[in-house]
């Protein structure tokens, strides 16, 4: 047996986590703070799947280049953050075809009224935006990603809690139908970064134009930072940090001792918005620049990705199609 093996094989008696990255554009601090994090700081604590979630991306991302280059890119920001590729089985969502198989059992048990309560659903309508049968069925793609594995925990950011909250219902729902079969999987939120304001105050998000990208360069930091959006209160005007776009920044960068003068310095009219923008800008660069390099460093080697890649692909679907069996027997289309 290789020394990977082995390591995997330890990691047996541990509860299994497993979460995704939609690879739809550059992931933002939101992304990072709000769940990439969690994945390397629990990634000796659990036994764990970390994905590519590309078929998501499908719903929004239609073109070849884009989507290579996006699914490519994750993979390597992934790596740059510290997932260890020998203790978290990491892999993209379509090279484990089961879980479409997966996605199409689960859409014969769940109703339309019960997808047409997601928050991304009733979002979509209320925009009046085209919805493809994608976007509706998402939550299902979802669940077949949660339940395969045997996830007993999956950290996300608030905006997905929904999400994981409907595979539960859906495993409850299938359990019922055709005897126990899967886990009840628990959403993993931390206090305080399920939702990462963005640089207008809104949920930071691709969609609003509003993020800080976690591998942006100086300048595109600079940018950002600098065009955070404040109320017109001058420096010695007295301030309330919790209101405060830029504060809530701090909160994510600022050691305990600098946050607390920050603070004081807020509510006593002692420091001006430009200056704590600069104070933000010096934090932000200092946390991104070693990551970045070392992101440029891994994004050279397309060959040790594409492996890792593949690996993973493997391991999660040696994990997956023997849960996949158990479900093609107890639905009664294996005849065996
Ligand atoms: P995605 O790619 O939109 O986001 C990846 C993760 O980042 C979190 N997040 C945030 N957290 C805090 N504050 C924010 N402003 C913020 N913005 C994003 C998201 O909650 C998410 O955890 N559907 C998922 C991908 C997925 C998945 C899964 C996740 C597919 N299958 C199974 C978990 C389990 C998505 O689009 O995430």
């Amino acid at each position: 047996m290789d020394k990977e093996n082995k390591s995997l094989d330890k990691l047996e008696t541990r509860k299994i986590l497993l979460s995704g990255v939609k690879p739809s554009g550059h992931p933002h601090i939101g992304n990072y703070f709000g769940a990439m994090k969690q994945f390397v700081a629990l990634q000796d604590d659990y036994e764990s799947y970390i994905f590519i979630a590309d078929l998501h991306a499908l719903t929004i991302v239609q073109n070849k280049e884009q989507m290579n280059n996006y699914i490519y890119n994750i993979a390597v920001d992934y790596l740059a953050i510290g997932l260890n590729p020998e203790k978290v089985v990491l892999y993209k969502q379509s090279d484990i075809p089961q879980v479409s198989e997966m996605a199409w059992i689960f859409n014969c048990i769940t109703t339309m009224p019960f997808l047409m309560r997601a928050h991304a659903f009733k979002d979509a309508e209320a925009k009046n935006k085209e919805i493809n049968v994608g976007v509706f069925g998402y939550p299902i793609l979802m669940a077949a990603d949660i339940l395969l594995p045997g996830a007993d925990v999956v950290p996300v950011g608030n905006d997905q809690k929904q999400h994981v909250e409907f595979a539960r219902d859906i495993a409850q729902k299938f359990n019922n139908i055709f005897g126990k079969t899967f886990k009840l999987p628990e959403p993993m939120i931390f206090e305080n970064i399920g939702t990462i304001i963005g640089t207008d105050g809104q949920k930071m998000s691709k969609s609003y134009q509003n993020t800080i990208e976690l591998f942006a360069t100086d300048e595109e930091l600079n940018k950002a930072i600098m065009g955070i959006v404040t109320d017109s209160k001058d420096v010695k005007d007295k301030k309330e940090p919790e209101k405060c776009n830029i504060f809530n920044l701090h909160k994510l960068f600022s050691p305990d001792e600098e946050l607390k003068d920050l603070r004081d310095r807020y509510v006593n009219g002692k420091i001006g918005y430009k200056e704590s923008k600069e104070v933000l800008l010096k934090n932000v660069v200092d946390f991104i620049k070693p990551i970045r390099e070392e992101r440029e460093k891994i994004q050279k080697n397309r060959e040790y990705i594409l492996d890792v890649l593949e690996n993973g692909g493997k391991k999660a679907e040696k994990k997956i199609s023997e849960k996949m069996e158990e479900v093609r027997t107890k639905i009664g289309l294996s005849l065996k």
